[in-house]
């Protein structure tokens, strides 16, 4: 019904006459949201020690991570991978935004890392699961939005490929969150070795067929709108420095970066590294596009798998219109759907023939009394009728007064009995 409303409005296109005034809208959704504020989550996965904690800092500029004890060399480390948020308030020029940072401490740092990714995966899951349990409320008014809205996940700078475990967590995982891979600690490869890394990466994420997070383009965006997101998808994987430490660079400028005896690296230079492309991807441009894409498409295609899988059926016919085109669901619900439907059909014609059988017996059985009926009918018929013709024939002997059976020598007169002797001759 929903589809066929859709398709029977006619839309025409009309000139105004005059100024109405919803070309303020955008600025109305801009106060609401401001005044709403915004939720994101992002997760950091990686190898103990690679600068998780510092990117994170110097993302967001914030000592979000305070500075970390050195473990001590006889303490005991968790047996498997925890998994831990932080989550801070923070605010920019009247914008505030919740943050919420996972972390995945104990990822890669065990002798046997075969099932790192598990409580990763079902972590993620799980905040979907607590997202749809809110959706399915009576009260939908203050959805919490807990979900995984981008995951970085960090390569170590080894300059050779991805490792197993890198591609095993990856594969699990871009389905179900925006995979951002960053190289960490880039300034301990020389440039030439990040291009070469770079490429190996990409060349391993496309055999393996994952999918990592893109910038969208869209048809009517802007020369320098594209130009930006070509720039941003050049960078990727991004070579990262992080540092939360101001270090006085040449020209006695305080900069966020790293000293070294033979000069300074800064992380805000675009010519050092690729920190500001990072965060201008993950912040400044496309957080809300990380928002969104988590919400249309990851948890949508998740959903659809949920409640297919919980028996619910989907109504085929009316799917979510986004930018990103028709919202197809993915290959796995369609291949449900089918074997779903087989299986409906199936169990139809099974039931419809069991069914058939059924009333075939029943027509033979009733077939077959009817039969006997028409028998003892016609026989019982018969017997009255013998009964009858003989209870007549008594009738008419007795009416008659004769005897029932003639005696011999006599001759049957009407109304009289004659004797035939010789002596009536005489
Ligand atoms: P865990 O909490 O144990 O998982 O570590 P982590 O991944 O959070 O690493 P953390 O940020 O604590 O950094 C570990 C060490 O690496 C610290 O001494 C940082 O100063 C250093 N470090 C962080 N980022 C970089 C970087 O980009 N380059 C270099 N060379 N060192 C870095």
């Amino acid at each position: 019904l929903a589809a066929n409303l859709l398709a029977a409005t006619p839309i025409i296109r009309k000139k105004l006459m005059g100024y109405v005034g919803f070309a303020n809208l955008p600025n109305q959704v801009h106060r609401k949201s401001v005044r709403k504020g915004f939720q994101f989550t992002v997760m950091v996965v990686g190898e103990s020690g690679l600068g998780k904690s510092t990117l994170v800092n110097t993302l967001f500029n914030t000592m979000l991570y305070p500075p970390k004890e050195p473990l001590a060399p006889n303490a005991e480390r968790t047996q498997t991978v925890a998994i831990q948020s932080i989550s801070a308030d923070i605010e920019e020029n009247g914008v505030r935004l919740r943050l919420t940072v996972v972390d995945t401490p104990g990822f890669g740092d065990f002798v046997n890392n075969d099932d790192s990714w598990k409580p990763i995966v079902e972590n993620i899951e799980a905040r979907f699961d607590s997202y749809l349990e809110q959706e399915n409320r009576v009260n939908r008014q203050k959805i919490v939005d807990n979900r995984v809205h981008a995951c970085l996940y960090f390569i170590q700078p080894t300059g050779h490929a991805l490792k197993p475990l890198d591609i095993e967590f990856m594969r699990r995982l871009h389905t179900k969150v925006n995979l951002i891979p960053v190289i960490a600690k880039a300034d301990t490869l020389t440039d030439d070795e990040v291009a070469e890394f770079k490429a190996r990466i990409l060349a391993d994420i496309a055999y393996h067929n994952i999918q990592i997070f893109q910038a969208p383009t869209y048809d009517n965006e802007d020369e320098e709108t594209i130009t930006e997101t070509e720039e941003i998808a050049s960078k990727i994987p991004f070579a990262i420095v992080g540092s939360d430490q101001v270090v006085i660079a040449p020209g006695n400028r305080h900069v966020r970066g790293r000293s070294y005896p033979w000069g300074v690296i800064e992380v805000d230079n675009e010519e050092h590294c690729d920190f500001v492309k990072l965060r201008q991807m993950l912040v400044r441009t496309y957080m809300e596009e990380l928002r969104e894409y988590t919400n249309d498409i990851l948890y949508e295609n998740w959903r659809t798998e949920k409640l297919l899988s919980m028996g619910v059926a989907q109504d085929s016919s009316v799917f979510k219109e986004v930018k990103y085109g028709t919202i197809v669901p993915p290959y796995a619900c369609r291949k449900n759907a089918v074997l779903h439907e087989a299986k409906l059909a199936k169990m139809e014609a099974e039931m419809k023939m069991v069914f058939q059988q059924k009333v075939q017996e029943k027509e033979a059985k009733l077939k077959q009394s009817e039969e006997e009926l028409y028998a003892r009918h016609r026989e019982m018929k018969e017997s009255l009728e013998k009964q009858r013709l003989d209870l007549e024939e008594k009738k008419r002997k007795i009416e008659n007064g004769r005897p029932l059976t003639p005696e011999k020598g006599t001759v049957r007169h009407s109304g009289f009995h004659h004797a035939t002797t010789g002596d009536s001759d005489r």
